[in-house]
């Protein structure tokens, strides 16, 4: 299940002896969630090549777009929302945060005037439930208003520490909920870190080996440590817990793409389903990072298939497999197969 709300049984066990999940559900990849600033007239004549080569497209009301510009953003989501046809990518909008004087008219336009082809509100500094259950209120009035069938779902994004200390609250707020990103600028400042980047590791985040002891004069080596590995890993634990998807948000320093390429594949391997990209060169790179290696592939294949029923143990080049490492091989296959619906 990707890009919507999986059903409440998907993260449970697989029932003994089931050889593969059984489970039919639209498939909506969800690898990256491509920004783009809708008060920019260049970018959003750039729209129509866009969609096609990404799975989420996000209008962006909020951070980045200068408080002069909120109205000719919102205006320009509008026009974008009215004027293309999304095809399989999803369209979200990011508002600006509930505390500001611009939300209350996002959500307005971007129910009354965009609902149709909108799916996901992304809403950004949410603290705590009462958050998600004032946009839900809001969502609902603004919804039997315009006459929309499906209900809007509802991506939080966790950028303060109150936000993390009440993670668990915040995805099972509402069944709006869809997913979460981790916004590590914000929530480096508001956690009062040192750092001065959006998103990514920092040189002097490090653990050192201890010295030789026959030769202590001899340079020691240094391993950078990932800083995001704590949040994401709660995030990740929360989400699974409430049936919701996690993803990285975004990587600033546009030109280290290896470094944006880590810091993505460090959050697919804790389990996120995607990422941000703020750039084209990261739309790439996500699509890569969040779809399976086809030898992890290939080998997962190999495991499911010497394990028969799924139970006991086997012996495979030398490593034990069982009932636990054919889950995980399952959860690589299964994403294979719904990226290659
Ligand atoms: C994203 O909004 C962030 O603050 O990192
Ligand atoms: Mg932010």
């Amino acid at each position: 299940m990707i890009g919507m709300r999986p059903p409440k049984d998907f993260f449970r066990p697989l029932a003994v002896g089931a050889p593969e999940p059984l489970r039919e559900i639209p498939v909506r990849p969800s690898r990256m969630i491509h920004f783009f600033p809708p008060s920019v007239d260049k970018m959003v004549a750039k729209v129509p090549d866009i969609i096609p080569t990404v799975d989420v497209l996000l209008a962006n009301l909020e951070d980045g777009v200068p408080a002069t510009d909120k109205d000719a953003a919102r205006a320009g989501m509008v026009r974008v929302a009215q004027d293309n046809d999304f095809g399989e990518t999803q369209f979200w909008t990011r508002i600006n945060s509930l505390d500001s004087p611009w939300c209350l008219d996002d959500l307005t336009a971007a129910v009354l005037e965009a609902g149709e082809a909108l799916d996901v509100i992304m809403v950004p500094k949410v603290e705590g439930p009462e958050d998600i259950h004032y946009v839900d209120r809001l969502l609902a009035q603004l919804e039997a208003k315009a006459g929309l069938d499906t209900p809007l779902q509802v991506h939080a994004i966790l950028e303060t520490a109150r936000g993390v200390a009440n993670v668990e609250e915040i995805c099972g707020a509402s069944p709006r909920m869809q997913g979460l990103s981790l916004g590590p600028a914000d929530l480096a400042a508001n956690r009062r870190m040192k750092t001065t980047r959006v998103g990514g590791g920092h040189p002097g985040y490090l653990v050192r080996s201890d010295p030789d002891a026959d030769n202590p004069e001899a340079a020691r080596a240094t391993f950078q440590q990932d800083l995001w590995h704590y949040t994401i890993a709660r995030m990740v634990d929360a989400c699974v817990t409430h049936g919701i998807l996690p993803f990285y948000g975004p990587f600033g320093d546009i030109k280290d793409t290896q470094a944006c390429e880590d810091q993505f594949r460090n959050a697919y391997l804790l389990g996120c389903v995607g990422a941000w990209s703020l750039h084209p060169v990261q739309i790439g790179i996500a699509k890569t990072v969040f779809s399976p290696d086809p030898a992890d592939v290939a080998h997962a294949k190999r495991v499911v298939d010497a394990m028969g029923d799924g139970t006991g143990a086997i012996m495979l080049d030398g490593k034990m497999e069982d009932d636990a490492s054919v889950k995980q091989c399952r959860v690589v296959l299964e994403l294979a197969r719904e990226l290659s619906a």
